[in-house]
């Protein structure tokens, strides 16, 4: 089993240095598109905790020329065509607002890939974590147009599972948590993925599904 994950993290990695992608989390997304479309027809999207910025890589790429693509981090990203770069904490009303006026506009897409420091402690970083979504959320609800979509890093766990997929299906028509095959399967990362903003309340789509390893398979086991 460890055997086949580390494979996969090599299989990820040197695919990304082959396509030119900073980090071998571009696949992440990648994959959650080719099952859910979520940037399909998106014009306007924001990318929160994007450094080292391959999401925005990914973006950038896929997104048409003349779409409007903004990017935060508490640290420093390097200059991505057609992207608009912030630094600083997504947590704070001050970072809010900068990515609110960079955004000039509604948004179609929010994606957040946060990740705190992790302490080891599941408890603890299941919160942190749950504070960073917040976080995301509170921006997508004075961004997110309607019908739009809104993707987060989340830890797979009890307060993931009942509360927070809870509360997202009141403001989106449908919610979900998938983890792709690029997501190390000895990790506890999964993504929530909300469609149709404020079109909700909505359908919970229950257990994870597991995308990108050529099938899906629902996982319900956690
Ligand atoms: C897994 S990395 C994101 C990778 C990125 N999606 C990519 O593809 O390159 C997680 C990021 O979350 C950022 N982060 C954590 N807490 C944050 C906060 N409060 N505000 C902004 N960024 C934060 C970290 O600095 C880190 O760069």
């Amino acid at each position: 089993m460890q055997k086949y994950a580390k494979e996969r993290r090599d299989q990820f990695y040197k695919l990304a240095k082959e396509d030119g992608y900073r980090a071998r989390s571009a696949y992440k997304l990648l994959q959650i598109d080719d099952y859910l479309h979520i940037l399909h027809n998106v014009e306007r999207a924001v990318d929160l905790c994007a450094a080292p910025g391959s999401w925005s890589q990914v973006l950038s790429a896929r997104l048409p020329p003349s779409a409007h693509i903004v990017a935060v981090d508490l640290a420093a990203i390097a200059p991505i065509p057609n992207v608009k770069l912030i630094q600083g904490d997504i947590t704070t009303e001050l970072t809010a607002n900068q990515v609110i006026a960079a955004a000039n506009g509604l948004a179609d897409l929010v994606v957040c890939d946060g990740a705190p420091d992790v302490t080891g402690i599941h408890d603890l970083d299941e919160f942190v974590q749950a504070e960073l979504i917040q976080a995301a959320f509170l921006i997508s609800d004075r961004i997110l147009r309607t019908g739009g979509s809104f993707v987060a890093k989340v830890f797979r766990g009890q307060l993931t599972e009942t509360i927070l997929v809870e509360r997202l299906s009141q403001f989106f028509k449908k919610v979900q948590i998938v983890k792709p095959a690029a997501s190390r399967s000895s990790s506890m990362e999964a993504f929530v993925v909300g469609q149709g903003f404020k079109e909700g309340p909505g359908e919970i789509i229950q257990g994870v599904a597991c995308i990108g390893r050529g099938g899906i398979d629902s996982d319900k086991t956690y």
